[in-house]
């Protein structure tokens, strides 16, 4: 058994160095396909260094350009791959260019594809990382949703759900593994040990934001008012681009309470990240870290696929509106209350063990032999969907051999429900396929 491992920039490489010791640990063949997407040492070479992972075994060296030009580099240079290594699945993670690229391309060669982070959406079709991982989960065959939530979306997308698999998010074990070591091997005093005020770390480079000067400029200037803190603002190569570009690096370069600094090692950033008063971003791996670490966070976005971060309490949208920046952030830190309940909550992403559930899972779906694109089962099914109301004690698993159907989505007094086997369907309605 192969397993063919694609990362293209530097939150693929961190979500799926878990993944890949756990691949490793058991002794499973495989490969990594690095895409190139992310090339600078501290995008990409410092995360293989930090995370003790091998290096990649094909680079293919797609570099920067437009989502056209990558999109199909990668494609060409992954079908190479491919067809030459025949693996027996691809796994992708997330939502970058890269996971476009290679699940479309895995699933024209009919290799199956394992998408790790299945199921968020935005349901902002304006951003790209949306329609790359809507197109992902089109191509997928094995889903490794991180939440209820992320599966729930799948199952209402119509996707079967004999293949979801609710794993949590490898960014926690990342994170949980990564901070014992970090504490012990990171140095990071020269940023925090000058500066008697609360530290706020800094990140955004989603295209929404820094390609946008109005939205830019409304985040500097909020920068700006905030001088009760100290900011170490660690900047992404397309952020630093467009602040150059609109003349607002020279607004924030001699500020005092502002330190702009290049991206971080990851130990490096995690233990600036564990010890912040308040975490400010628009990257989706960072406000898991924050509710995982218990860090408050405002992300800088008018939505998110991380809704699970929102209604737990851990993170408020505060958007690119420089008052409401201001606002929040100061609330946080003036109001101990406030600052101790985003801290207490419980975290959706699970307890650092997603990398062995998943792959507990892919083991077992390979074993089973019917992975190969849809089953006949999915495809009788999809055109003979019925509703019933249950009134009787009976669970998931039960119900569907008895009855000799799959249950689809169970819809009870709560909203919409994962089909669990052991759920008990008492006075829930089920949207279900005959199998007769
Ligand atoms: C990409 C992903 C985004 C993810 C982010 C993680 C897509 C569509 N976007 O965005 O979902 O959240 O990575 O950080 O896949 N650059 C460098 N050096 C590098 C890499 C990039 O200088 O090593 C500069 C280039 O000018 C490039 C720009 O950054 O044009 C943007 O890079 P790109 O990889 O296109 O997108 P990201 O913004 O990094
Ligand atoms: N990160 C890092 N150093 C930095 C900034 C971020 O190691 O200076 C890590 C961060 O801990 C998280 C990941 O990069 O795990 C998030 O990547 P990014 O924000 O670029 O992408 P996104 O998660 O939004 O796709």
């Amino acid at each position: 058994m192969k397993i063919a491992i694609i990362i293209g920039t530097r939150p693929e490489i961190i979500k799926m160095a878990p993944v890949i010791d756990e691949i490793i640990k058991r002794d499973i063949d495989f490969i990594i396909i690095h895409t190139g997407q992310h090339y600078d040492f501290e995008m990409s070479n410092q995360f293989f260094l930090d995370l003790e992972l091998p290096e990649p075994h094909y680079n293919i060296g797609v570099g920067s350009g437009s989502h056209a030009h990558q999109t199909s580099n990668m494609m060409k240079g992954i079908e190479k791959v491919l067809i030459n290594e025949k693996p027996d699945l691809v796994m992708v993670q997330g939502d970058t260019n890269a996971v476009l690229a290679g699940s479309i391309t895995s699933s024209k060669l009919h290799i199956p594809v394992g998408h790790v982070e299945a199921g968020l959406r935005s349901f902002d079709k304006s951003m790209p990382e949306e329609i790359n991982r809507m197109v992902a989960d089109v191509c997928t065959q094995i889903y490794y949703a991180p939440t209820e939530k992320s599966a729930i979306n799948l199952l209402l997308e119509g996707i079967n759900p004999k293949h979801i698999f609710i794993t949590g998010n490898t960014i926690v074990d990342a994170c949980l593994r990564n901070l014992k070591i970090a504490e012990k091997k990171s140095n990071i005093s020269h940023l925090i040990s000058d500066s008697p005020k609360k530290l706020l770390t800094l990140t955004m480079h989603r295209a929404e934001n820094v390609d946008n000067p109005e939205r830019l400029s409304q985040i500097i200037q909020a920068l700006q008012e905030l001088d009760d803190f100290n900011i170490v603002f660690s900047i992404h190569p397309r952020t630093l681009k467009n602040l150059k570009k609109h003349n607002l690096y020279s607004q924030i370069m001699n500020k005092d309470h502002i330190k702009l600094i290049k991206p971080l090692g990851y130990l490096d950033f995690l233990c600036l990240l564990s010890q912040s008063h308040l975490i400010m971003t628009d990257s989706g791996g960072i406000q898991e870290e924050a509710i995982t670490l218990k860090v408050p966070c405002l992300t800088l976005r008018y939505n998110t696929e991380r809704p699970e971060t929102v209604s737990a309490g851990g993170n408020i949208l505060v958007g690119a509106d420089k008052d409401k920046i201001v606002k929040n952030a100061k609330l946080i830190s003036s109001d101990m209350y406030i600052h101790q309940k985003m801290q207490k909550v419980s975290n959706p992403y699970g307890d650092g063990n997603s990398a062995e559930k998943l792959v507990d899972y892919t083991l077992k779906e390979l074993n089973s032999g019917n992975l190969m694109l849809r089953t006949p089962d999915d495809i009788m099914d999809s055109f003979q969907t019925k509703i019933k109301l249950i009134k009787e004690d009976i669970k998931v698993s039960d119900y569907e051999k008895l009855n000799n159907v799959l249950i689809r989505i169970v819809y009870d007094v709560k909203g919409v429900q994962f089909p669990h086997p052991n759920l008990n369907l008492k006075n829930s309605s089920i949207l279900y396929d005959d199998y007769a």
